[in-house]
């Protein structure tokens, strides 16, 4: 490894994590009860996916699995797409996306403007039919390939172990902590990593509550793919989210704050809401995993 190899990582590593720690408060039901939600947007690539995506990309640079003779290739729908292409932009590597043809045009323009070779799965497979091509791919070219495998690579969760934990717990103490379960990775390293520190916290899985939904980067698990990654164990509750119920979210955070936030921000929030219903006092904390920037379509619809 290159002096300028690891100036490269390190100048990439000041534009991760580090994002604020939002006050929420105002969508609580019980005054109680406090909501905090992490603003994972202010990062590179714009949202949560930075983290687990430079960890990939850093240890397989680190390892020699990932070079310039290598493409790095995954499968994602849109946010982990953007972080590898962002990254491997910054330090001079290629990225190889599997993406299902039905992502929106706004994901697609992205990818090409930050250089990324997109390789079309079916529309109608969705993130599970991305991830089973991304895999036979790599099987029949593995010298041209470093496949990351968000889905199974520890280097996922262990981003949000070892940094987004630690950034909540520099500021809260959280009661309950909610993640959607999308790769999981969220989920498993906060979660792993606040039982340590607080054993008697809540942790709570967020799902959509029926298998066609819209929320981006979401899983229902009973229907989909389970990620390896993810720990049944961690889960204290499972909370089911009805997506018009954020999109009522992405109106009052709007009027309220002048936030635009994603629908999967909005849904996290939703779930914060609908766990302070429940309980009379405490601190939740929830994960924002990216704004609205990415969702021009919706803020249309929804005319705002
Ligand atoms: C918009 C959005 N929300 C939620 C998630 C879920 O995060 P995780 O993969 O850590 O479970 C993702 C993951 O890609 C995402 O892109």
């Amino acid at each position: 490894m290159i002096n300028t190899e690891i100036d490269q990582i390190t100048q990439v590593e000041e534009k991760i994590g580090n994002t604020e720690l939002y006050d929420f408060s105002f969508l609580s039901p019980q005054p109680n009860v406090k909501i905090f939600g992490k603003l994972e947007w202010q990062q590179l690539g714009g949202s949560v996916k930075a983290r687990p995506a430079f960890n990939i990309i850093k240890n397989a640079i680190l390892n020699g699995d990932l070079h310039e003779g290598k493409a790095l290739l995954d499968a994602s729908s849109g946010n982990t797409a953007i972080a590898y292409a962002a990254i491997t932009k910054e330090l001079g590597l290629k990225a190889t996306i599997v993406l299902p043809e039905n992502a929106t045009q706004e994901r697609k323009d992205i990818l090409t403007d930050l250089g990324a070779e997109i390789i079309y799965s079916s529309p109608f497979e969705g993130a599970d039919g991305a991830q089973v091509l991304a895999r036979s791919i790599y099987e029949k070219n593995p010298e041209i390939y470093f496949y990351a495998d968000q889905y199974n690579n520890d280097n996922n969760w262990k981003a949000h172990y070892a940094h987004t934990a630690e950034e909540i717990l520099a500021e809260v103490q959280p009661t309950h902590f909610a993640a959607s379960l999308g790769t999981t990775g969220t989920f498993t390293g906060v979660g792993r990593r606040l039982k340590e520190v607080l054993p008697a916290v809540n942790i709570i899985g967020l799902q959509p509550n029926m298998p066609m939904h819209g929320l981006e980067g979401w899983k229902h698990l009973e229907t989909a793919k389970v990620p390896g990654i993810y720990d049944p164990e961690l889960a204290d509750q499972t909370e089911f989210i009805d997506t018009s119920d954020a999109y009522n979210t992405i109106r009052q955070v709007l009027s309220c704050c002048g936030l635009r936030i994603s629908p999967s921000a909005a849904a996290s929030l939703t779930g914060a809401v609908q766990i302070a219903e429940k309980i009379n006092e405490g601190t939740i904390v929830t994960v924002l995993a990216d704004n609205a920037d990415k969702y021009g379509e919706v803020y249309k619809e929804l005319e705002l």
